[in-house]
């Protein structure tokens, strides 16, 4: 018989519940859920109530719950989440970053060895063991910050053996690490130039040969690929996300990043998510807001390669879902710092504090098709973040640098 267990969190000067927010387009503050002096009853691994601290301590006491008694100003709220990276790498690629700071282009920068296959080789050369440690060191990274789930690609084997390998590491990762691996198969990143085939035949071998193990072993459920002129063309990925799609698989895609395209093929295969969309212009933006693909935007990679912002005060105005996530990866986005991002983006986007909370809480949840997180009410895992402060404004405003003192995922602090 399994033994139930109470925690009782509090009193938190305001919680944040980020509860009844419409999943799509602009967001005010005063929209926001804040209960002050509240109290959070954890019931193992969920939320019990949320609610005045005062009125839940009797019946925290009564059963029995351990109390974690704050003392000081706390802002409450639910585990951040981040929604899309590509933490499970090895190697390093400053050089890249030094050249193209240099002023030299993606084809200068690939000529000499760099480049997403770089970090392929890399990869391809590390033992799994290596890219668990990795992995599990920059979740943990992560989790300090208060960001309990971690969405994570493959997209650095590009083949079905390295690709398979990828996976194995990250269910390993998960194992060791309190924070939420959810596992993405992007094995369409780039044509692998070791294969020997037309491009079509590389996506069906991944799709005939990885597709399956991924859903016999519970490896992942989702599938993403990258569309762009260096990448796949719509053309194509059609039978691939296709496949996938009759397979029950979630689509995500890698779209308009510096040319548009992408985010077309994500709305006509009803992806959950639409990610990157730097180069979107008011046609897609419209598109993307008539759809139910949530956009996700990477200001990490727009300030790893020194681009322009997703323009994500029009896809709200417009009436779109965002997302907020930090691409992390050696290549484009060597900071992955999720929260400094969402904040920054904020301020050059003109976001209010609701849309940048959402986007990295209630809304990231969405666009990993997760219903069980990203919001602090009854009946949720219990993830949940404490920010040392009493308004929550406190946190967008320093702009990262307030960080968490606490944090619970699945009702253990962690
Ligand atoms: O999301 N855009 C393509 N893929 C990654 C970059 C990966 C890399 O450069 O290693 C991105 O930015
Ligand atoms: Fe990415």
């Amino acid at each position: 018989m399994q033994t139930i267990k109470h925690t009782l969190i509090g009193p938190i000067r305001q919680a944040i519940t980020m509860a009844g927010l419409p999943l799509k387009g602009a967001l005010k503050d005063e929209q926001l859920d804040i209960i002050s002096e509240a109290g959070i009853l954890i019931k193992n691994d969920k939320i019990h109530q949320v609610g005045n601290y005062w009125d839940l301590y009797p019946e925290a006491q009564s059963i029995g719950a351990e109390m974690v008694n704050l003392k000081g100003d706390f802002v409450a709220l639910p585990g951040l989440i981040d929604c899309h990276t590509h933490i499970c790498f090895a190697g390093s690629r400053a050089q890249d970053y030094a050249m193209r700071n240099a002023g030299k282009s993606y084809l200068e920068i690939a000529k000499a060895g760099g480049g997403i296959w770089d970090t392929v080789t890399q990869t391809r050369k590390a033992k799994q063991e290596k890219l668990v440690q990795l992995t599990v060191q920059r979740a943990n990274r992560h989790l300090k910050d208060g960001i309990t789930t971690i969405e994570v690609k493959s997209g650095y084997g590009l083949s079905v053996a390295e690709e398979l390998k990828m996976f194995r590491a990250i269910q390993e990762a998960n194992e060791s690490t309190y924070a939420d691996l959810i596992p993405t198969c992007l094995a369409a990143h780039i044509p692998p130039k070791d294969f020997q085939g037309a491009q079509r035949d590389y996506l069906k071998s991944i799709s005939d040969e990885v597709f399956p193990v991924l859903k016999a072993e519970g490896l992942a459920n989702r599938i993403d690929a990258f569309i762009e002129d260096t990448a796949f063309t719509p053309e194509d990925i059609h039978s691939y996300f296709q496949k996938a799609k009759e397979m029950g698989f979630d689509i995500t895609v890698h779209s308009d990043q510096f040319h548009t395209g992408g985010s077309q093929v994500a709305i006509n295969f009803g992806a959950i998510s639409a990610d990157h969309l730097e180069a979107s212009t008011d046609k897609e933006i419209q598109l993307l807001a008539n759809s139910d693909t949530i956009a996700v935007a990477l200001p990490g990679a727009s300030m790893g390669l020194g681009v322009a912002y997703t323009p994500a005060r029009k896809l709200l105005d417009a009436g779109a879902s965002l997302a907020i996530a930090s691409d992390w990866n050696p290549g484009s986005a060597p900071m992955g710092d999720l929260l400094m991002q969402a904040a920054v983006l904020g301020t050059f986007e003109k976001l209010s504090n609701a849309e940048v909370l959402a986007g990295i809480t209630t809304r990231a949840a969405a666009a990993l098709n997760l219903h069980d997180r990203g919001q602090l009410n009854p009946g949720m895992l219990a993830d949940i973040v404490l920010f040392p402060t009493a308004d929550y404004r406190e946190i967008t405003y320093q702009q990262g640098k307030l960080k968490p003192s606490m944090a619970f995922k699945n009702g253990v602090k962690v």
